[in-house]
């Protein structure tokens, strides 16, 4: 996106928190920025302006004060543009208090995200028939779920342990979850993790099964969630153990059938390594289920790959919706055993929630990243690591990704809202293993990045997100979901910098 070539634009108030997100952004656009502070001498209020890439060679500041008069003219003489951000702000320091103190109002909170807003300014300028007024509301929330949501991203935030009291015993009237129960299988994984601490936040009591309860790399990270102590119950199952399942999906109002061995490494046994536990697991799950009657709806996570391998074209006008689905053959002849696996596994999952009248649903994610909460590393994870790890070549293609929060977010909704039904895709992003680079490279310069890239098997072709959205999943921005896998790739030791 390079639409600012050569055009010249203000922004007053530069070192302001939304005026820095809109300097940053038409730097990125690569727009000539004259950016006003007060006091340029302050590090606090330029260095982080001129830290961006192409600030050295674009980013001019200069001093200027709202309230002298004619400050602004040498800095606006020569501008295409300019972006009038300079304010003061004072509720700001309201809303401090209100996420600081020992009690929040009962009311809404209605919020945009910063990005978003920045992002709107330079629409609004560079859109020629934009006029007149923008309300610029992203969402609104209730005080009480805000405080809910924060822990979930960022878990160490220190929100007061009063606060939180309070918000817990508020929002226990919407939590979907209180009194039910429900199981996740292979609790232990990447994704489900996440499916058991956000089943817990909201209140479920949560059964859910490892295939070895002994070994603490698969439960210590489970047992230490809020809410684990009191409504988690780990069981020890295996996918090929017939039955194995009975005793744990008994009692249950919902099933989440997560496990499935996730590899695409080349295998001498596909059938015993990829199909076998994904197809005749998923079978067990299901036969456990019919057999319990509380069981209202079951989730099962199956994947994109179950849906791109139908052998239509592909190309950038292509949009893969939930009408799609992965031929076995297909499958085979590429030998893309791990999409076989997740094909087999949802024809027969559907085939058998026919003949049993089993309220199933699908879900089918493509690449799932963000941070993990398990202490090892997840196929999808290791992409993004891979690619930062030192590596010499990128591949030059296709990268479809979502964020864990989301995913996970996405079968909770998939369970609780009665009308949810069939197959859901679940893809966030369509971009390049080039842009993701670029996202990273921006936010962690120190990081050594593969410059050259090698041919790809990964083709153009879009993912709808229609049907997804019907789930009020809200994707979290990529370079956010970006941001945090590096995060926790660096904490939990696996990228050393
Ligand atoms: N991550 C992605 O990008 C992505 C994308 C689309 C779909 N999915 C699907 O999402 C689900 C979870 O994937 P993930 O990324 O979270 O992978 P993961 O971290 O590797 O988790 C896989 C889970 O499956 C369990 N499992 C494997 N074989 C099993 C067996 N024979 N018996 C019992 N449990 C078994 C593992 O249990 P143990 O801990 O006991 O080994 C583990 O808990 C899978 O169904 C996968 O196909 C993932």
């Amino acid at each position: 996106m390079t639409s600012g070539e050569g055009k010249v634009v203000c922004v007053t108030g530069g070192s302001g928190y939304m005026a820095s997100w809109l300097v940053k952004f038409l730097l990125k656009r690569s727009y000539v920025v004259k950016a006003t502070v007060r006091d340029p001498d302050d590090p606090k209020k330029t260095e982080h302006l001129l830290a961006p890439a192409g600030a050295k060679e674009r980013l001019h500041l200069f001093k200027a004060n709202l309230v002298e008069e004619g400050s602004f003219d040498p800095v606006i003489d020569g501008c295409d543009g300019v972006f009038h951000m300079a304010s003061p702000v004072c509720f700001l320091q309201q809303m401090t208090h209100r996420f600081a103190g020992a009690t929040f109002p009962n009311e809404m909170y209605r919020f945009v995200d910063d990005r978003d807003v920045a992002c709107a300014h330079v629409q609004a300028f560079e859109t020629p028939s934009a006029s007149g007024r923008y309300c610029l509301g992203g969402q609104f929330a209730h005080f009480p779920e805000v405080l809910e949501i924060l822990p979930e991203y960022y878990p160490s935030l220190p929100l007061p342990e009063s606060y939180r009291a309070v918000a817990t015993g508020t929002e226990r009237m919407s939590r979907g979850g209180d009194g039910k129960v429900v199981c996740v299988t292979g609790g232990s994984g990447y994704i489900a993790s996440w499916l058991v601490k956000l089943l817990l936040q909201r209140g479920y009591t949560v059964k859910t099964t490892v295939r070895d309860p002994n070994d603490p790399k698969k439960t210590e990270h489970l047992l230490a969630l809020e809410g684990a102590k009191e409504r988690l119950h780990l069981f020890k199952a295996n996918l090929l153990e017939e039955g194995a399942f009975d005793p744990i999906v008994d009692g249950c109002e919902g099933v989440f059938h997560t496990a499935s061995p996730v590899s695409f490494s080349p295998t001498d046994d596909p059938q015993v390594d990829l199909i076998d536990p994904a197809l005749k697991g998923t079978l067990n799950v299901l036969r456990s289920c019919a057999k319990v009657h509380s069981i209202r709806r079951v989730v099962l996570t199956s994947s994109a790959a179950a849906c791109i391998y139908s052998g239509k074209p592909l190309n950038h006008d292509v949009v893969i919706d939930e009408t799609w689905y992965s031929d076995p053959a297909i499958c085979k002849e590429l030998k893309a055993w791990y999409a076989l696996s997740k094909t087999l596994a949802e024809e027969a999952a559907w085939n058998f929630a026919k003949e049993n009248a089993t309220d199933l649903v699908t879900m089918h994610p493509s690449f799932v990243i963000g941070p993990l909460l398990q202490p090892t590393l997840n196929l999808s994870v290791e992409m993004i690591l891979d690619l930062v790890n030192g590596a010499e070549t990128y591949p030059n293609g296709y990268y479809r990704c979502i964020d864990v929060r989301d995913v996970a977010n996405a079968h909770i909704q998939a369970f609780e809202i009665p009308s949810a039904s069939g197959r859901y895709v679940l893809t966030a992003y369509v971009t390049t293993f080039s842009e993701v680079l670029k996202i990273i490279r921006e936010n962690n310069p120190t990081l050594r990045l593969p410059e050259k890239s090698t041919e790809s098997m990964f083709k153009p072709y879009q993912m709808s997100k229609e049907k997804a959205k019907t789930l009020g999943i809200n994707f979290t921005p990529l370079d956010l979901s970006l941001a945090d896998t590096i995060e926790s790739l660096k904490e939990k030791g696996f990228l050393k910098i």
